[in-house]
């Protein structure tokens, strides 16, 4: 071979190898990939590529105890969850949780298309399930400071500890508007009010970041790392159901409907909520998952939203009496409702078969099965899951940090409602003195962090006992008070316990054992003993103030009189500080009803603006006190 043909041969080589690579290379180029691509042009390029089974995988959100990465992987499972008090391990580190998370995205990256999966759970006030983190208050309390920037500040709180852990999304903010205190979830609701609930909407922004400009209507915003993607449940009327009760049916025509329960979703809508979750309950006997017009025809075509829709847990089954009856049935009426994701949550690969057959014999056509992955996938790349989709194990010093145990214990003291200063006006028992001989702190409630906290608290249902870091009411006594203050707690002293000893003042903490959901329907709406008898022990013999810490109104007129003081609390969360700041007098009491005290259950339902309107405290209702400088 001579020095040319050495020379061609060379050449010819080389052109072939350059071809070999840029083939590869453009094989590696997906557009959907690119970050500089438009969001529209990755979302119609990544859909082009997915496979009817890749784009069922999308839409089924499975429980966190049947995650693992192999099944992520061969479902191509599109969200995981935990449930309440759905942990990895119990007392589980921020590591341990971003260890879990981050082993099940290795599963959905390793998939042909690497399509990121999304983490959701109920951070519902802070990140509740979470052993250590900062719990607010539960959004009863929030409902009374009227503060949305309060509000915000916390939603942004509750997305760095929610990241702290590796989450990317929260099944909140509840924007019930709750018109029945019988139902369980009440504490869940800002107010009976519906323009106090569309205030709290601020928290979107704090969970997600703050729209700009350009943002288009309707399009779901997540403003990166630091943020986490919003649902703001449950859609439409799941407060405003028959007696209260859970899961109800809502029974109402369609401009109280639209005017009560539909305004905090329009203003949810324009802040970019990245997600929405329907209710269990019916309206006007359909079930909201099965109603077509009110998802599809008004959240989606009226009112621009752009981002996804998903069910409630077992939802769709519930669609049905008894809930699974008919399976297929349920998931054809929530696709055709206009569900986009399905929290189903344990049997999914039922949903996977029910679904593929539904879209393979017509009975649901691809255009549905577009629409709702396309939103699915809008979200995640809104919020750089693509870019971003294992977690940052720098954030998990935000879990429990203290700025936010400070700013829950801010929002503590603005949550209070003074309902009774003294038995006259004129010689009010709030504020207490911070130095005294000797002080009695009693009630069920008084050192119980689990009880102060409530409901979606470690576990769905809460908690009883000083199970997470926090500081108890008791423990806040203690450190409010002049070091030669005694305090003496006695849970549910007796009379001779009382008449021997000379107490200048009592603070009892009493009210309901935690609760979640269809568990905390009551009709009766009573305190739950020893509560009734400590007051009534503790008041005949001693000043005293009752602290009260619920999860709505309850009832309080057969003992108010024997009583000095009365504060509601709701359910204030770990920082029992806030509640004390306020009763020594650092801060002042500023907090007004935002909801309706009634006087008897058969009043109920009974709302501000009502015809039949007489409450024991009126809506707006709260005494205030002067901060008192004691230095
Ligand atoms: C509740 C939702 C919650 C979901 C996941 C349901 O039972 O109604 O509010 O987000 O469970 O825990
Ligand atoms: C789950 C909750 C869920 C509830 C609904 C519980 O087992 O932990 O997250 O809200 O079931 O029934």
């Amino acid at each position: 071979m001579g020095f040319t043909n050495m020379g061609k041969f060379s050449i010819l080589l080389m052109i072939g190898m350059m071809w070999c690579w840029a083939s590869i290379a453009e094989a590696e180029y997906m557009l959907y990939k690119d970050p500089k691509q438009p969001q529209s042009v990755r979302i119609n390029d990544l859909m082009k590529r997915m496979t009817l089974e890749e784009k069922i995988g999308q839409m089924t959100q499975i429980e966190r105890s049947v995650a693992s990465k192999e099944v992520m992987k061969k479902y191509f499972i599109g969200s995981v969850l935990s449930g309440g008090g759905s942990v990895p391990s119990k007392q589980a580190t921020p590591e341990t949780w971003i260890n879990m998370v981050n082993d099940f995205q290795t599963g959905s990256l390793s998939t042909r298309l690497g399509i990121p999966y999304i983490y959701g759970i109920d951070a519902v006030h802070g990140h509740n399930n979470v052993y250590n983190a900062t719990i607010f208050p539960h959004n009863v309390g929030l409902g009374v400071t009227r503060d949305p920037a309060l509000v915000k500040k916390i939603g942004a709180a509750t997305a760095l500890e929610v990241r702290a852990t590796g989450i990317q999304y929260a099944f909140a903010p509840c924007i019930a508007v709750c018109r029945d205190p019988r139902w369980g979830r009440c504490y869940e609701s800002y107010s009976e009010d519906t323009e106090i609930v569309r205030l709290m909407t601020e928290i979107i922004p704090g969970l997600q970041g703050e729209i700009t400009d350009d943002s288009k209507l309707g399009a779901p915003f997540v403003n990166g790392q630091q943020k986490i993607a919003a649902c703001a449940k449950h859609y439409l009327g799941d407060g405003g159901t028959h007696l209260g009760t859970n899961e109800g049916n809502t029974i109402l025509d369609s401009k109280k409907l639209f005017g009560i329960h539909m305004p905090a979703y329009n203003d949810s809508v324009i802040k970019g909520v990245a997600t929405i979750m329907t209710s269990y309950s019916s309206w006007n006997g359909l079930k909201m998952h099965a109603n077509r017009n009110l998802v599809t025809g008004y959240l989606k075509n009226k009112l621009k939203f752009k981002g996804f829709v998903i069910s409630d847990w077992q939802g769709i089954d519930r669609i049905t009496d008894p809930p699974h009856a008919n399976y297929t049935y349920s998931i054809l009426s929530g696709i055709n409702a206009g569900i986009d994701m399905f929290m189903i949550p344990y049997n999914y690969t039922e949903f996977i078969d029910g679904l593929t057959y539904l879209v393979k014999n017509k009975f649901v056509p691809m255009s549905r099965i577009d629409d709702a992955v396309e939103r699915i996938l809008r979200v995640k790349f809104t919020m750089g899951l693509f870019e971003n989709p294992l977690a940052d194990s720098s954030m998990t010093k935000y879990l429990g940090h203290q700025e936010h145990r400070d700013l829950a214990r801010e929002a503590v003291r603005k949550t209070l409602v003074l309902l009774k200063n003294g038995k006259s006006s004129t010689k009010p028992l709030l504020p207490l003195p911070k130095r005294a001989s000797k002080i009695l702190v009693a009630g069920s409630h008084a050192n119980n962090i689990g009880y102060q906290c409530g409901g979606w608290t470690i576990e769905w249902q809460g908690v009883s006992g000083n199970v997470t870091h926090g500081t108890t009411i008791l423990s806040a006594v203690q450190k409010a008070v002049d070091p030669n203050t005694q305090v003496i707690y006695n849970e549910n002293p007796n009379q001779d316990y009382l008449k021997s000893n000379s107490f200048d003042f009592a603070i009892i903490v009493v009210g309901e054992p935690p609760y979640a959901e269809t568990f905390g329907d009551n009709s009766n709406l009573t305190i739950h003993e020893p509560g009734p008898s400590t007051i009534k022990n503790v008041c005949g013999s001693v000043k005293c103030v009752v602290v009260l810490i619920t999860g709505r109104p309850v009832v309080v007129q057969p003992f108010v009189d024997t009583i000095d003081a009365l504060v509601a609390a709701w359910l204030p969360g770990t920082e029992g500080q806030g509640v004390t700041d306020v009763l020594f007098g650092d801060y002042g009491f500023t907090g007004k009803l935002a909801r309706t005290w009634f006087k008897s259950v058969d009043q109920l339902p009974m709302n501000v603006g009502d015809p039949h309107y007489d409450p024991l405290y009126p809506f707006g209702f709260g005494l205030t006190t002067d901060p008192t400088k004691t230095t």
